[in-house]
Order: structure tokens, then C-alpha cells, then sequence
């Protein structure tokens, strides 16, 4: 939620935030600004809309400044506007701070400024920090660092901040807890930014920021700190990313290319991972703590919106596989419903950001009370994965479309390694089934090309139905999660309203909404389930709904019943929905662009929702 960006060097700040901020864009895209100083003076320069509205807005500006920083916006206080959008000026004009993150305690605050004679020009909680800050600072005659982790200590919330002093053009001073912040070490020069997409291009050493700490950021100097004003050695690491991995490589869209990555990013997650000759499988995380996971009592599953979809098959699978209860939990509820949490449970965290703050927040009360948590992780050193007692990174690289596709995948290869490796090790699964799963496992990457060679018919079949005004999808079993999977990415980047549902439960409501307009998407791929799916199909068609299928290679019932049908090579069922959520992707990828919808960055959405 919001991108942040700042510079502090020898070379033009600004060109430098806004090439950061298009990167973050993906966070949130409803505003942006910069603030610089120049001559002695803060600038600062904010739009409603997205980057590009900004860049036009300041074009012919003198811009020059070795010190910026840029926000995009994902609104949380107060609607998407000009006078809304970051950075904020404190009421004496000399502070500009931008904010990631929500203050929840800031409506007694800005009761407590008001009456002193503060005035906002903005509804944000950001606002209220600042002048907070500023009256701190008057109050106590101290320096702006001394008043802000004053302020830090009285507030509740969520916060990544970079704030400026025009009267200290040198410096820039950065604080966080529970929003993302990681700091790129060039030479004569730091870089600030939500992660590591902005900076990857200047340097590879980089600190990832810890809650509670204030960074006092200068061209040639980092300072670590504290909330007790205790200096903390900043701890560096190398990224392990490529420029080529965040740029669109020729694709129209990053939600295309993220798509057509698939087979490279399954095959990155299983290599080293599944020994296919030796019919092992290696996962250090697992490994180390297999006997805590195959004795645990339950294992429950927290995740958000698509990872939750991952969570879901998990549950399927460890369940048939492993004989472990597995319980599936949206993380909002989670923490808020006093669940009963034992000792020996098993917490596996799912998250492609790793910052996802309702996971985060439950993971962290789940922690205090005793659960060992496994994370399964996109993002590298984000703070679910530090959070974690152990985990496996899924491998997909950065994922910019705000649909998530390939770490979705890469999340469902972790998950069946995990599940048959585990098995194995209890011995609840036979020999020859473990080496017919992992020779099919194996075979994914491969197959997921074999779909991506051939998208015309699902491009048609997109066309065909992209004005239609509501979707039904359903599925059984394995496939139930992916008819879920399907439903949101059409609701997310098509704005069509869409429904997953079990396809027997169908009959029990849903069905009601069945006539002659409803597209109605099967997840219909051989499994043991698939006759009695057939049965749902027939009852779908004999209340003439348009039947859509995502069927096996060879089927030759469904083509019956339908001619908008999408073939996947056959695979055993247990790793059927790493193929059949390929077609629900370019499905909605395909209604999206007919539509116009801009769908790397649909309205309302952003790609790591780091407010609760
Ligand atoms: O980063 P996370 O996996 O924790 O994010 C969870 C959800 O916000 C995310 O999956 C969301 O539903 C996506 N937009 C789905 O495409």
C-alpha cells in the first residue's frame, strides 16, 4: 500500500524518485508527489492520478535538487485528490513527510493540534503525524530527529516514513514499523524506497530497515537507531535481483509476461529442489524442521486473496497426503477471533509480498503464543519471511501485476513439494504414488508451455463473453480452489462480478441465478471427481446456461456439451490446478484488455496491502 522513494547524493534527486515511484506504481497508483529542496526551500509537487500525471504536471519546472522524496498513493484517510496525495507540509512550511501506513490513534491527536491553532489542509492521518512532529519539536526546543521518535512512541499504528527539513538539506530521516522500507547503499548517495525495485539499477548492497528504527540517512553517511536513541549496526546484504526481472521484456502487460514466465519460474522453484533422477526432495526449511511439521497436532493455513486459493489446495493436499488436520483461515479473521492456538500447531504463513498486514499482524500474535510458523514467501527479506521460524521462498522473482499469477503458481509447487516430502517421511503415502507425483510434478513446467502455446481459443472465448455482467465458476476438489482463483482475477482486473463455488453446492442457491446470459466456467479437468462434474454440467445446460470448460486433453464428452473449451495436458489430480489455473488467468486477462481495463493496475487495488 503507497510506494516511497527518496534520494540523497551527488547526482539530480528527482529524475531519480519518479523512475522509483513508475517502479512502485504497483503499490498503489491513485496520487503521487515529490518533495525537493532547493535553495534553501521546499518544493513540493503532488497530483491526483498516477506518475505519468504528475511528470506532465511539473514539465518545464526547474526540478533541480540532490534530494527528493516521491509517494504513490494508496488512499486509506480521505479520497484520492491533489490536496490529499503525499508529501504533506507541516504548518511552519519547513517539514515535508510522506507515510506508508496508518495511524490509528490520530483522530485525539488532531483534536489536541486543532485546539492549539493547527491547521490541515488534508483528511490524512499523515498530516496529523507531521504537525504532531513540528509541535514536539517547538514544545521541547529539540531537534527533528529527538521529536520524532517522541511522536513515535505516542502513536499507534503502522508507519514507513521519510520526512525533510528545509533548514537541513543534507539529511534524511526515515522511521518503520510494519511497512516496508529498505535503503540502497551507493557511493556518495542512499537510496529509500518500499523495496528493492527502485534501487536495483544504482546498487546491490542494501539494508533492510527494522520496526522501531529511525534511519538518519546523508549522502555519505547511514545512522541506525532505535526508539531508545540506541545506535544499531546496520546490517548489510547483497541483492539478489536483476533489472530484467522488474522490466516488461516486450510484453504489452507485466500481467502477460508474468503468465508466460510461468514454466521458467515453476521450474526456478523446483530446481535444487526436486531431485527428479533421485527422486528426492531437498528443502532446507523442511528439512531442518520436518519432525515439527509431520508431528504436528493441526496445521493452519493463514493467508489473504489469492494466497489464501494456495492455502485452500493445501489443505486438500496435506490432508490426503499427510494425514495432518489442516484448517485454512482468511489472516483478518484470525487474529481478531482469539483462536485457540496450542504449542505443537503448526502455522504455515502464505504471502507473495511478505507484508500483507493482516497476515502479518496474525502471524505475530499466533508467534506469541507459542505456534512455530513456516513461511512460504515471494519477496526475499520481507518481514513475513523474517518473521518466520523457517520457510521456502517460492522463486517467482517480483511480481508487478497487481493479479497474481506466477507466485500463485510458485506457491502451489511449494506447497506439493512440501506435502510429498512430508508424506514420505511419515510414510502416509505409498512409494509408488510419491514417485508417480513427483515424475508428474516434474513434468509441469513443460505442460504449463504446452497451454501457453495455444491461447487463441481462450482469447476468443474471452471476446465472446467479455460483455456479459456476471460469472459463475465451479469446481470440485482440487479444483474447487482454482474456481475460487478464477472468480477473482476476473473480478479484479475485468470489474465483471464473479462467483467461485464448489460445483455440488451450486445446487443448493447459486443455481438460482442460472438463465440464458450466465457464463458459467467449469473446472472440469479427469479427476475423480470429473462424472460427477459432468452431472453438474448437464444440470447448468438444461437451464441454458452458457457453458465455459477448462477440460483434459483428449476429453471428448465435454466438446458434447460445449464449444468453448479449454484443454490442458492431462496431469494426476493432486497437481492439476498448477495447469488448469493457467486458462482462468488468461481468461480474465484477455475479458480485461477487451474491456480497455488497464489491468496491470485496475481501479481500487494495490499489490501489497500493508494497512489492516
Ligand atoms: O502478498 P500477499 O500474497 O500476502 O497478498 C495477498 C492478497 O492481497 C493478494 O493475493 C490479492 O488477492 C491479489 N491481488 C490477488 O491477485
Amino acid at each position: 500500500m503507497c510506494g516511497i522513494v527518496g534520494y540523497i547524493g551527488k547526482s539530480e534527486a528527482y529524475p531519480i524518485v519518479i523512475k522509483g515511484l513508475r517502479r512502485l506504481e504497483y503499490r498503489g497508483y491513485d496520487s503521487t508527489g515529490v518533495a525537493i529542496i532547493q535553495d534553501g526551500k521546499l518544493q513540493v509537487h503532488k497530483k491526483k492520478g498516477k506518475v505519468a500525471e504528475l511528470e506532465e504536471a511539473v514539465l518545464g519546472k526547474n526540478m533541480h535538487s540532490h534530494i527528493a522524496i516521491g509517494h504513490t498513493r494508496w488512499a486509506t484517510h480521505g479520497e484520492p485528490s491533489d490536496r490529499n496525495a503525499h508529501p504533506h507540509l507541516s504548518n511552519n512550511g519547513r517539514l515535508a513527510m510522506l507515510h506508508n501506513g496508518i495511524i490509528e490513534n490520530y483522530a485525539p491527536i488532531k483534536k489536541e493540534l486543532v485546539l492549539k491553532g493547527y491547521t490541515f489542509k488534508s483528511d490524512t492521518d499523515t498530516e496529523v503525524l507531521l504537525n504532531f512532529i513540528q509541535d514536539i519539536q517547538d514544545n521541547n526546543k529539540c531537534d527533528l530527529e529527538e521529536a520524532l521518535r517522541i511522536a513515535l512512541k505516542r502513536i499507534v499504528g503502522a508507519y514507513c516514513i521519510l520526512l525533510i527539513d528545509q533548514d537541513d538539506p543534507e539529511t534524511i530521516i526515515a522511521a518503520r514499523k510494519g511497512s516496508p522500507l529498505v535503503i540502497g547503499i551507493g557511493k556518495d548517495a542512499h537510496y529509500l524506497a518500499s523495496d528493492a525495485s527502485p534501487i536495483i539499477e544504482y546498487t546491490k548492497e542494501v539494508v533492510y530497515v527494522n520496526d522501531y528504527e529511525i534511519a538518519i540517512v546523508r549522502k555519505d553517511e547511514l545512522i541506525l537507531k532505535n526508539l531508545g536513541n540506541e545506535k544499531q549496526t546496520p546490517f548489510i546484504q547483497k541483492l539478489d535481483m536483476e533489472l530484467a526481472a522488474i522490466e516488461k521484456g516486450g510484453y504489452e502487460h507485466f500481467m502477460l509476461k508474468e503468465i508466460f514466465e510461468q514454466p521458467d519460474t515453476i521450474y526456478d522453484c523446483l530446481r535444487g529442489r526436486l531431485l527428479h533422477e533421485q527422486l528426492e526432495i531437498v528443502m532446507a526449511g523442511v528439512d531442518n524442521n520436518i519432525e515439527a511439521l509431520t508431528k504436528a497436532s493441526r496445521i493452519i493455513i493463514v493467508a489473504c486473496g489469492t494466497s489464501w486459493h494456495a492455502g485452500l489446495y493445501a489443505e486438500y493436499l496435506i490432508e490426503e497426503l499427510c494425514r495432518i488436520p489442516v484448517e485454512v483461515e482468511y489472516a483478518s479473521e484470525f487474529r481478531y477471533r482469539n483462536p485457540v492456538i496450542h504449542a505443537g500447531d503448526v502455522i504455515i504463513a502464505i504471502s507473495q509480498s511478505g507484508e500483507t498486514a493482516d497476515t502479518l499482524v496474525a502471524l505475530e500474535s499466533a508467534k506469541e503464543k507459542g505456534a512455530f510458523i513456516f513461511g512460504i514467501v515471494n519477496a526475499v527479506g520481507s518481514s513475513i519471511a523474517r518473521l518466520s521460524n523457517a520457510g521456502a521462498y517460492t522463486h517467482a522473482g517480483p511480481e508487478i501485476g497487481v493479479a497474481s499469477t506466477k507466485a500463485f503458481t510458485g506457491q502451489l509447487t511449494v506447497l506439493a513439494m512440501m506435502a510429498l516430502k512430508m508424506a514420505k517421511f511419515k510414510a502416509s503415502i505409498t512409494e509408488e504414488r510419491y514417485v508417480h507425483l513427483v515424475n508428474e510434478l516434474a513434468s509441469v513446467p513443460e505442460k504449463v508451455k504446452e497451454i501457453l502455446n495455444n491461447t487463441s481459443v481462450i482469447e476468443k472465448i474471452a471476446l465472446k463473453f467479455k460483455d456479459a455482467k456476471d460469472f459463475l465458476y465451479l469446481g470440485r476438489g482440487y479444483n474447487f480452489p482454482i474456481a475460487l482463483e478464477g472468480a477473482l482475477k476476473l473480478k479484479e482486473i475485468t470489474y465483471i462480478h464473479a462467483e467461485g463455488y464448489p460445483a455440488a453446492e451450486m445446487k443448493h442457491g447459486p443455481i438460482a441465478l442460472v438463465d440464458e446470459t450466465l457464463p458459467v466456467v467449469f473446472v472440469a479437468t479427469k479427476d475423480m471427481y470429473y462424472d460427477k462434474v459432468v452431472s453438474n454440467i448437464q444440470e447448468i445446460k438444461a437451464r441454458k446456461g452458457q457453458i465455459i470448460a477448462v477440460a483434459s486433453v483428449g476429453d471428448l464428452v465435454l466438446p458434447t456439451m460445449s464449444d468453448n473449451i479449454m484443454f490442458v495436458p492431462e496431469i494426476d489430480e493432486v497437481i492439476a490446478p498448477l495447469l488448469s489455473v493457467i486458462p482462468m488467468q488468461l481468461l480474465s486477462y484477455y475479458v480485461g484488455i477487451a474491456k480497455g481495463i488497464d489491468v496491470d493496475k485496475p481501479r481500487n487495488l494495490a499489490k501489497s496491502v500493508t494497512v489492516e
